[in-house]
């Protein structure tokens, strides 16, 4: 059940992402992440030119959540490349609705699976995918650039 659209007094706007988020994405990925967050080009990258799908949620104009899916072009896979919940929204039920959201769009392109990378530290995310019916396939040893392990999840749709 989605949180956020039942009884919460927060209403966020959940919409594909466009150009002009770009600062907000920015500005999102700067507040979530301590290191190895995405820098302008990469996100320009993703948002405009990458095969994907860009979901954002705003309250009064203001980007609060993101995602960003990856889509391959050959095989039915496509992946979580980036989850991020502004720190004062978080446990509204946000990310678990731009999950869906993306789910949605992915289905009714034909994708079969989803794949993602979490950090093996990283519980709240992992205890997120495992309440969407994600699972452990693989670890991923020193998947990150500080040498972090990551674990490799997927999820048939
Ligand atoms: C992980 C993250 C995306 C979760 O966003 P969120 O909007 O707070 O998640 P939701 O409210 O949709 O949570 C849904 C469920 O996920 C689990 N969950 C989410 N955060 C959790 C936490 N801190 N601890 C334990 N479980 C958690 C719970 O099962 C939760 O359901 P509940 O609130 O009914 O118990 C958010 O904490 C975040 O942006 N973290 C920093 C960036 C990040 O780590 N991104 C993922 C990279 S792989």
């Amino acid at each position: 059940m989605c949180k956020v659209a039942c009884g919460s007094a927060l209403r966020p706007e959940i919409r594909p992402a466009k150009k002009e988020d770009l600062t907000g994405l920015l500005a999102l990925e700067e507040i979530c992440f301590k290191e190895e967050t995405f820098k302008k080009e990469q996100l320009t990258y993703l948002l405009l030119k990458a095969k994907s799908l860009v979901f954002v949620a705003t309250v009064d104009n203001i980007l609060i959540c993101s995602i960003i899916v990856l889509l391959r072009r050959n095989i039915a896979a496509a992946r979580i490349y980036s989850l991020n919940v502004h720190p004062g929204y978080r446990r509204k039920g946000l990310a678990g609705s731009l999950m869906d959201t993306s789910e949605k769009s992915l289905k009714e392109m034909g994708f079969k699976k989803v794949t993602l990378e979490v950090g093996v530290h990283n519980h709240a995310a992992q205890d997120l995918y495992s309440s969407k019916g994600f699972s452990v396939d693989k670890i991923l040893k020193k998947y990150y650039e500080n040498m972090g392990d990551a674990l490799h999840m997927t999820k048939k749709l």
